[in-house]
């Protein structure tokens, strides 16, 4: 792993900062913190792409990019259309190396904020084939497929500031495609033990990459979820510090009734207004933001 300076990133062959959330333990806060991060880096202007490679497509149906909300018809996502279910060519197809796809690429299938008033960055949406991608991508190839994607995408004129991947909660292909195309990763961690034994095996998986495809990974941050001011919490907390503090920032995230509603009414942390003060949680995305910023030494964009 990258011996860096704190959260100090490593740019990819596109040249463009790429993190990937990850975590193979399910329901750690990664959809969360990509969108939220996405969200936050957009607010301080910068232009976000962020793809959906989770099967589950949480981030592509919190977007309102997925079958619409019937209880809600005033809804401006019903107006999105649902990528999920398409005929029309999809994410798989980017990845799986068959004559019949041959020829797809990413660009025919972002979605751009510019065409959609809702979205506040572009998105690669997931797609139910999705599901397939662990039986299809089986050759090595299929591990170097979305950084070869990006790799055209940005060569044919696509221009971001940031790519932030969201990735399934497993150590499939997906997520070490997902890895080799980003060679950063963000890691979303509740303060539990069944967490942290996951993030020593991530923690292998991350190795074993940098070794079999001479290139480096380096950790730009950690998210301490649904922290609860507990000794419990606590010591697990003081067990990432002493894991990761030395590579990157640790951001601790309460449980917060705001991140839930947010997410069931799918919106991001800066769209989202009720009653009860989503302060905590903006500041949170913000300082993420900011330390993408200066991980990768961009400083927030001039309007
Ligand atoms: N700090 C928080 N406070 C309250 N609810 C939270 C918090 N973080 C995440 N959640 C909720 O927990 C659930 C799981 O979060 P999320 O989907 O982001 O996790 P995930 O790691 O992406 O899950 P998966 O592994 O299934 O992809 C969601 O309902 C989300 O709204
Ligand atoms: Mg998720």
């Amino acid at each position: 792993m990258t011996e860096s300076p704190r959260g100090w990133g490593v740019t990819p062959s596109t040249g463009i900062p790429t993190i990937a959330f990850g975590n193979q333990k399910g329901g750690t806060g990664k959809t969360t913190a990509t969108i939220n991060s996405a969200a936050a880096l957009a607010s301080r202007d910068h232009d976000v792409l962020a793809i959906d490679m989770d099967p589950q497509a949480d981030m592509t149906k919190g977007l309102g990019l997925g079958p619409g909300d019937d209880n809600d018809p005033s809804s401006p996502k019903n107006d999105l259309p649902n990528t999920l279910a398409t005929d029309d060519a999809n994410l798989l197809d980017v990845l799986v190396d068959n004559p019949r796809t041959d020829n797809t690429t990413l660009s025919e299938i972002v979605i751009r904020s510019d065409d959609y008033e809702h979205l506040n960055f572009d998105l690669v949406p997931s797609h139910k084939d999705m599901g397939l991608a662990r039986d299809w991508m089986d050759d090595a190839g299929a591990r170097l497929s979305l950084k070869v994607a990006l790799e055209e995408l940005i060569d044919g004129g696509y221009d971001y500031d940031y790519i932030l991947i969201d990735c399934p909660p497993d150590l499939s292909v997906l997520t070490d495609a997902a890895f080799i195309a980003a060679q950063n990763v963000f890691l979303a961690a509740q303060t539990q033990a069944t967490s942290r034994d996951a993030l020593d095996d991530l923690w292998d998986q991350l190795e074993s990459i940098e070794d079999n495809q001479q290139i480096e990974i380096a950790i730009v941050g950690l998210l301490a979820n649904m922290y609860r001011d507990d000794g419990q919490s606590q010591k697990f907390l003081d067990a990432f510090d002493e894991s990761y503090a030395s590579l990157a920032p640790i951001f601790k995230l309460p449980m917060r009734v705001a991140i839930q509603r947010a997410w069931d009414n799918g919106c991001d942390i800066f769209e989202w207004e009720d009653a009860n003060d989503q302060q905590v949680e903006r500041e949170l995305f913000l300082e993420v933001a900011e330390t993408m910023e200066r991980a990768f030494d961009k400083t927030q964009v001039e309007v």
